[in-house]
């Protein structure tokens, strides 16, 4: 028995030692495996329609289970730290400690993860020559007013390509929009901006002048046909290094850039903040807005300057200091309703901001391109114009429907976007209604109430509502026809997400 237990004992040491020698072998694997998340991940991406490589790049670092690195493209940057386990890891960006922002697993020498949840990557073990050159940092300006350049005394009209075409634009495709423009009558409605946005980048030459890519092969010439017909051509590009898309921007060639746009005849600019976020923080948008505001000054030509850094570090209260004409105050529009409406409501605290020169911009127009009702685009007309925005088409102009070019052309809803005024309406919630009243030049107001319900609703406008005491006339600016006010008072039925859109006169 001794015999057999004190066995036992030395086979259960045995048994300790092998499981300790396994464990260490498992151990010694693990973090042999683990150390090898440290190095350059690498996943090729697109080829840009300027030749370049897009890239994913993983730089990481590695001491014992904790993680340190950088992700890269072209256009972003994000600085992550986390964990591995065994061949799992996990990395976070100090914006989101919560939620992964890269996780996955080591598997056969190649990273395979999820970036932000969604976006698969497999990246291969790369060399020091595949990773994205760090951009040196520019100090941002000392703080000046740049002059106001006297443009946009009434929101900016036109087109832009981005909502309908994102990268599939070209000259062809903007030649015939700005033929449509005119043929379709939307250039004598008042729309005369044709605008570029992001994707037409090529790459720069040695002298380091940017040069557009292949789809636009001759800026110059495309302006010039542009301003042929009467129209006006806008352009994109942003403070950070790279756009939006990936392409080059003017992060350090500001003067240049706007010295070369000037010279192929540009008459407006967007200026995306994008990859700026890489370097600066929000408290160098002012400077570095003012920076381009101060090149497109120095170039003598009149340039509309666009702002498009989605409300961030309170623009509306800088940007005419900047030189700015227009400023985002959002996210990214969709052609969607809720997208539409979440735009347009986050317009009220800037409110007081908007005057003439200097306009607050929920983004383009979703109209016409079909994923909303004509009801919804008639309110989303309304909307915008009670709020004196920017109306920049986002549709296919050369194909519109009757009912998308009675939208975008009505005469009446224009006028008031564009009166001399500029003010921006604000709206007050009764339910499932929504009235938004704007002051006119004339003494008169457009009045708008929005019906948010899903069931058709009543909507009553109250002559004392709008700061009326006696209402003299009347005009309904989607039925072109004048009402009448009873009482004080004028009742009408509105669809469920359509619009009452009156002009009332004292
Ligand atoms: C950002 C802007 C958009 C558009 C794209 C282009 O998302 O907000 O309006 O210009 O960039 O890449």
């Amino acid at each position: 028995m001794r015999n057999e237990w004190s066995g036992m004992r030395v086979f259960g040491a045995m048994r300790a030692r092998v499981a300790g020698v396994v464990l260490c072998v498992v151990v010694a694997a693990i973090s042999c495996l683990a150390q090898g998340l440290a190095g350059i991940w690498v996943q090729p991406g697109r080829t840009l329609d300027n030749g370049e490589q897009q890239k994913w790049v993983l730089v990481l670092k590695q001491n014992g289970s904790d993680l340190t690195g950088t992700l890269k493209s072209l256009d972003y940057g994000v600085e992550l730290k986390g964990t591995a386990t065994g061949t799992h890891f996990e990395l976070f960006a100090a914006w989101q400690p919560g939620t992964p922002y890269f996780t996955g697993y080591l598997v056969n020498g190649e990273l395979h993860g999820l970036e932000r949840g969604r976006r698969p990557v497999t990246a291969k073990a790369g060399t020091a020559a595949d990773d994205i050159p760090t951009v040196s940092y520019i100090d941002p300006p000392a703080l000046k007013t740049v002059p106001d350049n006297g443009l946009a005394k009434t929101p900016p009209m036109g087109w832009n390509s981005w909502n309908l075409f994102a990268g599939k634009i070209d000259d062809q495709t903007v030649r015939t929009m700005a033929d449509a423009m005119v043929s379709s009558g939307m250039r004598d409605a008042g729309y005369v901006y044709v605008n570029i946005d992001d994707t037409w980048e090529g790459v720069r030459d040695a002298q380091g002048n940017l040069q557009s890519n292949h789809k636009f092969p001759d800026m110059k010439a495309l302006a010039d046909y542009v301003h042929s017909k009467g129209l006006k051509l806008g352009i994109y590009s942003g403070p950070g290094p790279r756009t939006c898309a990936g392409y080059p921007a003017s992060y350090g060639h500001e003067e240049q850039d706007a010295k070369t746009w000037a010279a192929w005849g540009v008459d407006y600019l967007k200026y995306d903040w994008c990859s700026a976020r890489n370097i600066y923080k929000n408290d160098a948008l002012q400077p570095v807005y003012q920076k381009m505001g101060a090149a497109l000054e120095a170039t003598g030509r009149p340039m509309v300057y666009s702002l498009c850094e989605y409300g961030w570090g309170e623009v509306e209260k800088w940007g005419p200091a900047v030189g700015g004409n227009l400023w985002r105050t959002t996210g990214d529009i969709r052609d969607s309703w809720d997208s539409m409406i979440g735009n347009v409501e986050k317009q009220v605290p800037t409110a007081q901001y908007a005057g003439p020169g200097h306009w607050n911009d929920p983004d383009m127009l979703e109209i016409g391109n079909s994923h909303m009702t004509d009801d919804e685009y008639r309110t989303h007309m309304s909307l915008w114009a009670l709020v004196a925005s920017p109306l920049l088409a986002g549709n296919d102009v050369r194909s519109m429907t009757d009912a998308t070019k009675a939208i975008l052309m009505n005469k009446e809803v224009i006028a008031v976007d564009q009166d001399s005024l500029g003010k921006q309406a604000s709206p007050v919630k009764n339910g499932d209604l929504e009235t938004w009243v704007k002051p006119l030049a004339d003494g008169s107001v457009a009045v708008g109430v929005v019906n948010l319900g899903a069931a058709a609703a009543q909507a009553t406008v109250k002559a004392s509502d709008l700061g009326l005491s006696s209402v003299k006339s009347a005009r309904d600016l989607w039925a072109h026809a004048d009402v009448k006010f009873a009482d004080g008072a004028y009742a009408a039925t509105v669809p469920s997400h359509g619009v009452l859109l009156l002009r009332v006169s004292k």
